[in-house]
């Protein structure tokens, strides 16, 4: 059931709050180290001020738009998010009903816990939904990877998210200070297998000896776009440089994101990470962004700076914790209907038309 007086995301926290235990909640909502990116990411979106025209014709106006060929009827995606059976026994299926139902895409995060088939279907049923895509972690296991991307293939995801921006766990305070850890029952159960344990010496570093000679490098890039037919797209790419790399390997698109400051903390803020990127890779590059997006206005800034779409995280999942399906779609109708307002109100007719000029001279920053 839905809890009465539900207005916006923001309302979902508190009935949320009362079901989850701390130390998941921990997990959930925090960040890393001194959480500064975590709390720029939403001041960047509130400092960006909206530049109305009135009187204009919006007759026929909508919130339609284009990406990877395909039209959605709207720029919301869910994100990524690990283990959404911490939150709500029904978990990333539930997930899935209620971006059916509202027309919105699905990012399944590597780390799922219940199996990405059972997922992909109500989504792959509705003609109405937005994207399917599958967001993967590399594992330094060609034939572990292999496998799974036939796996991600014939269970009908459209498009590969390789998250880049966390080779290794950033120091989540809050999540350690919780004493947070992960239920028995609860696993990443798309990525069977096992692990090649570490073998340090005495002396090594975990990181730089151990997980860092794993990690992803230009090579596994090359490997993945050779690998597999479907699109990739890179999720945490933040200079310039990088995505202009990843663009001559063949990548398709990009994930403007800090990891909603759970990686690195003192990155910039997504909304002031957005504009060179997308100066950089020039009209066309599928670009979409994340971290901190809680309003209609927000999505409307992230389009008017530039990106194709936007990915909702947190919010979603305080909504699913407080009523499973039926509140992630009334969270995502929400949304979609601030989008709206925050359209109309501001003379923007559709969402190719929203470019810099709908934001206040001074208050964003231009590449
Ligand atoms: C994440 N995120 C994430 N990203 C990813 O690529 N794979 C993953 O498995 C996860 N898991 C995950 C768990 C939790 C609890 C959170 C909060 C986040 C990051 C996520 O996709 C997204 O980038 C941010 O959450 C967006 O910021 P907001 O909207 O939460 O501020």
């Amino acid at each position: 059931k839905l809890p009465d007086g539900m207005a916006n995301l923001a309302d979902f926290e508190a009935p949320a709050q009362a079901r989850v235990d701390a130390a998941a909640w921990a997990y959930l909502n925090g960040g890393a180290a001194d959480e500064i990116t975590l709390r720029a990411n939403r001041a960047a979106w509130d400092a960006i001020q909206l530049q109305p025209r009135v009187l204009r014709d919006l007759a026929g106006g909508h919130t339609r738009v284009t990406l990877l060929g395909r039209e959605l009827r709207h720029p919301v995606l869910l994100a990524p998010i690990a283990y959404q059976r911490l939150f709500h026994a029904d978990g990333e299926l539930a997930v899935a009903h209620a971006a059916a139902a509202q027309e919105a895409g699905l990012i399944l995060s590597a780390q799922a816990s219940l199996e990405m088939e059972a997922i992909a279907a109500p989504m792959l049923a509705d003609p109405a939904a937005g994207p399917l895509w599958f967001q993967l972690y590399w594992r330094d296991d060609r034939d572990f990877m292999r496998a799974l991307l036939r796996r991600v293939e014939a269970a009908g995801f459209q498009a590969l998210v390789l998250t880049v921006d966390a080779p290794v766990h950033g120091a989540r305070d809050r999540e350690r200070r919780a004493g947070f850890h992960l239920p028995q029952h609860i696993r990443a159960v798309n990525l069977g297998g096992v692990k090649k344990p570490l073998n340090l010496q005495p002396g090594q570093s975990a990181l730089f000896d151990g997980l860092m000679p794993r990690a992803a490098t230009w090579a596994e890039i090359d490997w993945l776009r050779a690998e597999s037919p479907l699109p990739l797209l890179l999720k945490g790419v933040t200079h310039p440089d990088d995505a202009r790399e990843a663009l001559a390997r063949g990548v398709t698109g990009f994930i403007v994101s800090n990891h909603g400051g759970r990686a690195l903390d003192t990155l910039p803020p997504t909304a002031v990470l957005l504009p060179p990127l997308r100066a950089a890779l020039g009209p066309d590059v599928p670009l979409l962004v994340d971290g901190g997006i809680r309003r209609g206005t927000d999505v409307l800034k992230a389009m008017a700076l530039g990106a194709n779409a936007v990915l909702l995280g947190r919010p979603y999942v305080h909504a699913l914790a407080a009523s499973g399906a039926l509140g992630v779609a009334h969270a995502l109708r929400l949304l979609r209907d601030e989008l709206e307002i925050a359209m109309a109100l501001s003379g923007c007719k559709t969402l190719s038309n929203a470019g810099p000029a709908l934001l206040w001279p001074g208050s964003f920053s231009s590449p």
